[in-house]
């Protein structure tokens, strides 16, 4: 079996001679939302390959490298791209750069998708707080023996960790109070996450809603259930991009899941680049 935790330390040794900052915040860009890197000051943009052990990104819109720099002056490391487990990856390929973030520092996360509006109140184009999530994918990211060296945190690295908290509380307010200073509403909702990469059937998004989803992605709950064992304390973000399937008589396709993306780009910056010096001030108190 692999050593995780030697792979994930060479990682970070590679990264940390290519870079002079610390960055204690992560932030993951889902499909469409890769332009935020373009936004990071002082940036050094590492690709995946040049980083041992990390994934390659195979999908359209997800282009594959670790942007380490400032944003309103806070160190913060962005991955513009991920994987996902669809494109064959393992849960430790899937999870292992939020385990190489959190090793190179970061204690608070954002982590970004894409994802389909269940709640018919949603509209393509509108952000969503996640409150909580439900994981469909038939897997989970801790599978494997436990590593309580990825323990960050007073408390974490335990085999069985809470996720009753997992997308904390003080983030979201943050997020939504941040929202109606800039002038939008965002509302909060669960994400449900399915492995793909076939978007979902009607009945399967009926069966959803009734489960109390909000949002459908293939993404995010992987990297949070690892923040969580791990101590990070995470905000998670949805972009709805379209309405799933059933909900409007249209089929959904990637393209417009990446048009959207870049339609909401400026909003989407203008959020993220407000609260990423809130969330790191709460998170060192
Ligand atoms: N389903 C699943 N994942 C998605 C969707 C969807 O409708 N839109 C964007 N990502």
């Amino acid at each position: 079996m692999t050593d995780i935790f030697s792979n994930a330390t060479a990682a970070v040794s590679y990264i940390q001679t290519q870079i002079s900052l610390a960055p204690t915040l992560g932030i993951i860009l889902g499909s469409g939302l890769g332009g935020f890197a373009d936004h990071v000051d002082n940036a050094v943009a590492i690709p995946y390959a040049d980083i041992p052990h990390f994934p390659q990104s195979t999908v359209k819109g997800h282009s594959g490298q670790l942007v380490i720099g400032t944003i309103a002056g806070v160190a913060v490391a962005v991955m513009q791209g991920r994987v996902h487990a669809y494109e064959g990856y393992l849960m430790d390929e899937v999870t292992f750069p939020m385990r190489v973030l959190g090793l190179l520092g970061v204690r608070s996360a954002i982590i970004t998708n894409a994802a389909g509006g269940i709640r018919a109140s949603l509209k393509p184009g509108e952000l969503v707080a996640i409150a909580d999530h439900i994981n469909l994918t038939g897997t989970n990211a801790a599978l494997g023996p436990n590593e309580p060296r990825f323990g960050l945190a007073e408390g974490s690295g335990q085999r069985f960790f809470d996720m009753s908290t997992a997308y904390a509380l003080g983030f979201r307010r943050m997020a939504i109070d941040e929202a109606i200073r800039q002038g939008f509403t965002l509302t909060e909702g669960v994400y449900l996450a399915v492995l793909g990469p076939s978007f979902e059937t009607p009945a399967e998004i009926r069966a959803f809603r009734t489960l109390g989803a909000d949002m459908v992605g293939m993404s995010t709950v992987h990297e949070v259930i690892v923040a969580r064992h791990m101590g990070i304390e995470v905000l998670g973000l949805s972009l709805v991009t379209n309405m799933a399937a059933g909900i409007v008589d249209e089929q959904i396709d990637h393209e417009e899941v990446m048009e959207i993306g870049r339609s909401v780009e400026k909003r989407f910056t203008s959020l993220l680049t407000a609260l990423v010096p809130q969330i790191v001030s709460e998170s060192a108190t």
